[in-house]
């Protein structure tokens, strides 16, 4: 079943979705999402995020060409060095790394993008402003499964910031945290892939592990 409610299977099945299918994602989906993503916490209720929602084969377009170039000088070589994480079989990781190669060709072909940004005006973009919109983006996607989209927070245009930016029209001061292709997926939702509680969590003290009930 790709719809669900139950809110702990949705977490354990919100993945990146990287290969998504063209057709046209309902407006009303989409404000849906919205609607979840300003339900989110942020720092003193400023509500300083900001969310531009993108369908124009052009402005995708422009901002893919950045997305790809950093793929190949920066992303693509990493990956091809890298032992998978901790979770995950070698075989999940070539094909997630098959997966993130799909969704860089094809960035711009997801029917709808979700730019998430903050005003941050003078304020240069730093943790604390982080914590004010990722929240909302882990709603958004979070509230994409729950629909049966498939989404994935994507960061890498920061690579190159500034042209990204220009193209996607963002005015001064305005900066983005994460771009979401959203979209119907191709594939089945599945478990995500993460390693047990006790490789990450300490009890009283760092290191002490962690009394799994
Ligand atoms: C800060 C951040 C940035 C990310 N940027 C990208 C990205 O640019 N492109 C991409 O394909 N996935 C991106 N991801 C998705 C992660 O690669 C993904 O969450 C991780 O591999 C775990 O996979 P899963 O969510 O499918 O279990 C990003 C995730 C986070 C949290």
């Amino acid at each position: 079943m790709s719809e669900s409610t139950d809110v702990f299977e949705i977490m354990q099945t919100t993945r990146a979705m990287r290969r998504l299918r063209p057709d046209a994602v309902p407006d009303e989906l989409i404000r849906k999402i919205l609607q979840a993503g300003v339900c989110a916490a942020n720092g003193g209720n400023t509500q300083r995020w900001r969310f531009l929602v993108i369908k124009d084969p052009k402005i995708k377009q422009a901002v893919q060409v950045y997305y790809k170039r950093a793929f190949d000088e920066w992303i693509g070589p990493r990956y091809l060095n890298s032992t998978p994480p901790p979770g995950v079989t070698k075989e999940r990781y070539l094909r997630q790394h098959a997966a993130v190669e799909y969704l860089t060709e094809h960035f711009h072909e997801a029917p709808v993008w979700i730019v998430a940004c903050i005003d941050d005006g003078a304020d240069a973009p730093s943790r604390w402003t982080g914590a004010s919109i990722y929240p909302a983006v882990q709603n958004m996607l979070l509230a994409a499964r729950a629909l049966g989209l498939g989404a994935t927070l994507t960061t890498r245009h920061l690579r190159y910031e500034k042209e990204a930016e220009a193209a996607l029209g963002l005015p001064e001061g305005v900066h983005s945290y994460a771009i979401l292709p959203i979209g119907y997926p191709m594939g089945r939702f599945g478990p995500v892939g993460r390693t047990a509680l006790a490789d990450v969590v300490y009890e009283e003290r760092w290191g002490n592990p962690y009394r799994d009930a």
